[in-house]
């Protein structure tokens, strides 16, 4: 029997993370954040001193890097045998993996390794394409959405919060720069997925959102 997935994308800070996270653990299924296994290859780039233009590089960093996931109430990464949980939200890792993500090269070499994440009994699966590339027949699709401004608030205060001194303009810019990157790629673009359910959650609490997207499921 094939395994259900719930797919959520959409443009960063839309809450995709909190939500998916208390979903899988609602439904008891597994969970994959694409966007740290980005975020860890900017990391293992950066850390190899490798230029963020020389693909070919990127891909033997990408084929050679042990990632192991742990989900507890915090998601925890490490990168070959090292914590690099706190490294993963910095902008200059989201940055950076914007940037990475743009090569098509990079996105097959990662592709399986997201595959791989789809185990009994269920898999709620965030990220950017998700419900239109990785898992196209996954069996619920959403797009969860919110204005670039509402957006940029709710990462300055997650950044404020964890003791990272931030600038609310500068991440508003950074958030609409990331998003034409993201949905202007040629490859694997940021959309709206076909047959997805589409929330908007400028306006809605995380738990709005959760009950929503739990509805849909059950
Ligand atoms: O969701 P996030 O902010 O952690 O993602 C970081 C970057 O990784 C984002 O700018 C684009 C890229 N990404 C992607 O291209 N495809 C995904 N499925 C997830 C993330």
């Amino acid at each position: 029997m094939t395994v259900p997935v719930l797919t959520i994308d959409g443009p960063s800070g839309a809450g995709k993370g909190t939500a998916s996270r208390a979903v899988a653990k609602l439904l008891n299924w597994n969970y994959l954040d694409s966007g740290s296994i980005y975020r860890s290859l900017a990391i293992a780039v950066l850390q190899s001193n490798v230029d963020l233009d020389n693909v070919a590089e990127i891909c033997q960093v990408a084929n050679a890097m042990a990632l192991e996931f742990e989900c507890g109430d915090e998601l925890v990464v490490r990168l070959n045998g090292c914590d690099i949980t706190s490294q993963l939200a910095t902008e200059t890792t989201g940055n950076a993996a914007s940037i990475i993500a743009a090569y098509p090269e990079v996105r097959s070499v990662l592709l399986q390794k997201q595959k791989d994440f789809q185990q009994s009994p269920g898999l709620v699966a965030d990220g950017r394409d998700m419900g239109s590339v990785v898992f196209p027949d996954a069996q619920f699709k959403v797009y969860l959405t919110a204005s670039a401004e509402e957006r940029a608030l709710r990462r300055y205060k997650q950044l404020i919060e964890k003791g990272i001194d931030a600038n609310l303009l500068q991440i508003t810019r950074e958030i609409e720069e990331r998003d034409r990157r993201d949905s202007e790629r040629a490859t694997a673009p940021l959309i709206i997925p076909q047959g997805a359910h589409v929330i908007d959650s400028s306006t809605l609490t995380i738990q709005q959102v959760i009950d929503v997207v739990v509805d849909l499921v059950r």
